[in-house]
């Protein structure tokens, strides 16, 4: 409002100013006029003044409205600028925080991430943006700036690039007394999204979270009875409490010191399976990215007054930039790798082709509607076609017949002297022959030849003295193909072929 205000307040004093004027000359026009009248002898002078207060008149009235117009625009401009402020406040909840009249270099130093309009998927990204940036919290925005959920505040160790989600059971603590299979259960909260998490997992390498339980008469396992699980991403439950889901069975269950072998019963697969009165701890790390994060921990058979069970869970840590292994093969990829604009992409499809596909990256990975597919991209290496002919005479031979005119040899796949075509990729070839018979009276057969193995041949009787071979193959590269006369002359025949699809991966 403030600006607005100084921004009229010329406009006023310019009005101010041009007022006086304006009464003044008409006040004088108007005392001339009466004089004039009084003498009253020249008419015309009269008229002409009269003339040239009109014009005056006119004048003043095309000056106001200049200066109208100018108002308008200056008041749209204003509007225009708080719109901008307004938007900018929500885009960067620590814009907020600033005085308006801090510096720019200042503001720089006190929130790095602040002065920058992209806001970092990752920590990662922003230290690599900025490798000056130093551990702390920062604003990440995983599912894209402008998109999605609300920014998330982590913790970015800029040490090693990684982004931690803090939660409200990162200390120790106590299992309430009780008896059943999960009789006591903790939610764990955490200062982001599920989806926002997700989103993390999904762009960075690696994601882990610790756990520690430490135990004095209490199990995780008992006489085959599960009485403690963790809740995993999708509420599922999970009975391992270190390392990945590292078996088929939804029952899996193991601890560190299982893993290794080290268990106080080296029977069993925790030490906290044990169930007895010694003070034990099964400390382990989950390293599964796509069950991550714990999102309720569940314990029972502590109903002993002496039984204590205490746990200690650590922030869902990643780091790392997800790797694709080699080319991109959905939309879920093209994100990953930082493809924002919505749009027609090509993929590595999965039947040797190049796909098309619509990529909407409104949507994320894991909505429907991220991707659709529209067809196969008609990609080849290099254009192969050829059509050849000969028309002079030539008798069976175990040998190809060569050809003498080239009509086409698009991609030179064919030779002309040895009658060969040799595919120069994997892919499938279409292929079409046709031959006269020299003598229309002698019967005479020709064989379509792949790797000097007949294929499929075509003959001709001396009632019908032409033979035609028309043939679809599918062919890896360095494939040869070629004609066969296996019996009587020719002395015309036109050959002609062409790659149609290319197995491009
Ligand atoms: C940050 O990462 C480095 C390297 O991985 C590690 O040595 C350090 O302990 C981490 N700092 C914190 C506070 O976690
Ligand atoms: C965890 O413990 C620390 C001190 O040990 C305390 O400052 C902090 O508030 C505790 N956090 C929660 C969530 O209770
Ligand atoms: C949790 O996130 C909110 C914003 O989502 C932030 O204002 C708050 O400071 C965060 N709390 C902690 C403990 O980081
Ligand atoms: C997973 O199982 C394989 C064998 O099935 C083993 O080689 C590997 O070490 C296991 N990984 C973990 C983390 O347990
Ligand atoms: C998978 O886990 C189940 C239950 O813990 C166990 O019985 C089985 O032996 C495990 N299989 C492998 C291959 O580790
Ligand atoms: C064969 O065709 C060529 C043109 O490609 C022509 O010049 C030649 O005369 C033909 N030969 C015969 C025997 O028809
Ligand atoms: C062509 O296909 C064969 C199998 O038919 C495969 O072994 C070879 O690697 C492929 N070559 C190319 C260049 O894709």
């Amino acid at each position: 409002m403030a600006e607005r205000q100084k921004l009229i307040l010329p406009v006023v004093g310019l009005l101010i100013l041009i007022l006086p004027l304006v009464i003044v000359a008409f006040t004088s026009n108007d005392n001339e006029i009466k004089d004039i009248e009084r003498s009253s002898t020249s008419h015309k002078f009269q008229e002409e003044l009269w003339i040239k207060f009109k014009h005056f008149e006119r004048k003043m009235e095309s000056e106001v409205t200049k200066l109208k117009t100018k108002v308008e625009l200056l008041e749209s401009k204003i509007l225009e600028q708080a719109e901008l402020l307004k938007e900018c406040k929500t885009c960067s909840p620590i814009t907020e925080t600033f005085d308006n009249d801090m510096p720019v270099d200042h503001v720089k130093n006190v929130r790095p991430l602040a002065k920058s309009i992209l806001q970092p998927k990752t920590c990662l990204e922003a230290l690599t943006s900025d490798p000056s940036l130093e551990s702390g919290m920062y604003w990440i925005d995983p599912d894209g700036q402008g998109r999605g959920d609300n920014p998330i505040y982590v913790y970015c160790n800029m040490t090693s690039g990684s982004s931690s989600i803090l939660h409200d059971s990162e200390n120790s603590t106590a299992v309430d007394h009780c008896f059943d299979p999960g009789c006591y259960s903790r939610q764990i909260k955490y200062n982001a999204t599920l989806r926002q998490i997700t989103m993390l997992a999904e762009l960075s390498n690696e994601c882990h979270q610790s756990i520690k339980v430490d135990c004095f008469d209490a199990a995780f396992e008992f006489n085959g009875i599960a009485y403690a699980w963790w809740n995993d991403r999708n509420g599922d439950p999970r009975y391992f409490w270190s390392g990945t889901n590292n078996n088929s069975s939804a029952h899996y269950h193991s601890c560190q010191c299982g893993l290794e072998g080290s268990c106080v019963d080296k029977s069993l697969l925790c030490n906290c399976d044990s169930d007895l009165a010694v003070e034990l701890s099964d400390n382990g790390v989950i390293t599964d990215k796509d069950l991550l994060p714990i999102t309720k921990l569940n314990f029972g058979r502590t109903i002993a007054p002496t039984s204590i069970s205490t746990h200690e869970i650590g922030r869902l840590e990643c780091s790392g930039k997800v790797v694709l292994n080699g080319m991109p093969t959905s939309c879920q990829d093209l994100w990953r790798v930082g493809y924002v604009l919505s749009g027609l992409y090509s993929i590595k499809g999965s039947s040797n082709k190049v796909e098309t596909v619509y990529c909407d990256f409104s949507k994320l990975p894991g909505d429907e509607g991220l991707q659709a597919w529209i067809g196969y991209a008609d990609v080849k290496s290099e254009p192969v076609y050829f059509n050849v002919g000969r028309n002079t005479s030539f008798r069976y031979s175990s040998t190809a017949m060569p050809f003498e005119q080239e009509i086409l040899n698009v991609g030179n796949a064919f030779d002309l002297p040895s009658g060969t075509f040799v595919a120069p990729c994997n892919g499938t070839y279409f292929f079409a022959f046709a031959s006269f018979a020299e003598n229309s009276y002698s019967s005479f057969y020709f064989s379509l030849m792949l790797n000097n193995v007949q294929i499929t041949s075509c003959y001709s009787s001396y009632t019908l003295y032409y033979c035609h071979i028309v043939y679809t193959l599918k062919l890896s590269s360095g494939d040869q193909v070629q004609m066969f006369l296996q019996q009587g002359s020719t002395n015309n025949a036109i050959f002609t072929g062409a790659l149609l699809a290319e197995d491009i991966f």
